[in-house]
């Protein structure tokens, strides 16, 4: 039995249902459906991973932790392994935000047939939250900030949204326009997305460990005061600390 496994990759399988059939794409380790299958917490499971050193590695832990259970082991990259309506859960973790919104945009079909996507970005999760919000094809339901190890990880939870009524979740709308309200950008809001503002999980750690990034920066631009352009530079990271505190400051209001 895997007796237990990071709170980043049970949070992932913590979006499953028990009817759902999870498709975990550069599974790697397998962890996820491991757990999924030891906890009974879905009907089926497909590991998927580009290259064959990790899906080796995926084998060995289900022999580990499973015995002879049967598994659905696929080799290929990101959704091409499936066919559209396979999967009702996609999980793309562990991967740099472009990469995930390169296997989205790839198989559009699969994302689209699928119930809900959970993503969780390495890096560059603004950039996958702007491809996300412009591909028009899908909301953003859930952000989550959770800490693995001393790494704060984001996780989105995205479902597609083919009725073309529905491109907005009310929540979400409710709080990015609370956002948009205090003069936060767009721009802005895909670094520190609205639904952070409910409080959840370690959001407000993440954004306070930016704030003292942010601090850092503008202390040394001040020690250096004499680049040609550190007027500019100290201009540009006080407003950043500005758009950070006021956004703190609305997570104090709307945290549920
Ligand atoms: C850092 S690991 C993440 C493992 C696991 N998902 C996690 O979050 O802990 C990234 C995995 O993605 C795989 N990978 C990279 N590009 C891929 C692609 N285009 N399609 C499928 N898997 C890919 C790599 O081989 C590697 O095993």
């Amino acid at each position: 039995m895997l007796s237990n496994i990071s709170n980043r990759l049970k949070l992932i399988a913590s979006y499953a249902e028990t009817n759902d059939t999870v498709a975990d794409i550069g599974t790697d380790h397998g962890y996820v459906p491991i757990w999924l299958i030891q906890n009974n917490a879905c009907r089926n499971v497909i590991l998927s991973d580009i290259n064959s050193g990790p899906l080796e590695k995926a084998k060995e832990n289900i022999r580990e932790h499973l015995g002879d259970v049967e598994t659905d082991i696929r080799q290929g990259s990101g959704l091409s392994v499936l066919r559209p309506g396979e999967a009702d859960m996609i999980v793309i973790a562990g991967m740099g935000g472009i990469l995930t919104s390169k296997i989205i945009e790839a198989d559009m079909d699969v994302a689209l047939s699928a119930k809900k996507l959970v993503l969780q970005p390495r890096r560059d999760a603004a950039l996958l939250r702007k491809y996300i919000c412009n591909s028009n094809h899908f909301i953003i339901v859930e952000e989550q900030v959770v800490r693995e190890n001393r790494k704060l990880c984001e996780i989105l939870v995205v479902k597609p949204s083919s009725d073309n009524n529905v491109h907005q979740d009310e929540a979400e709308v409710e709080l990015r326009n609370a956002a948009a309200g205090r003069g936060l950008s767009d721009s802005f809001l895909f670094e520190f997305p609205p639904l952070w503002l409910r409080g959840q999980g370690d959001a407000s750690a993440l954004v306070e460990y930016r704030l003292r990034g942010a601090n850092t920066i503008r202390k040394s631009i001040i020690r250096n005061g004499n680049a040609p352009d550190s007027e500019e530079r100290l201009r540009e990271i006080e407003s950043r600390i500005a758009d950070i505190s006021k956004f703190l400051e609305l997570i104090n209001i709307y945290a549920v």
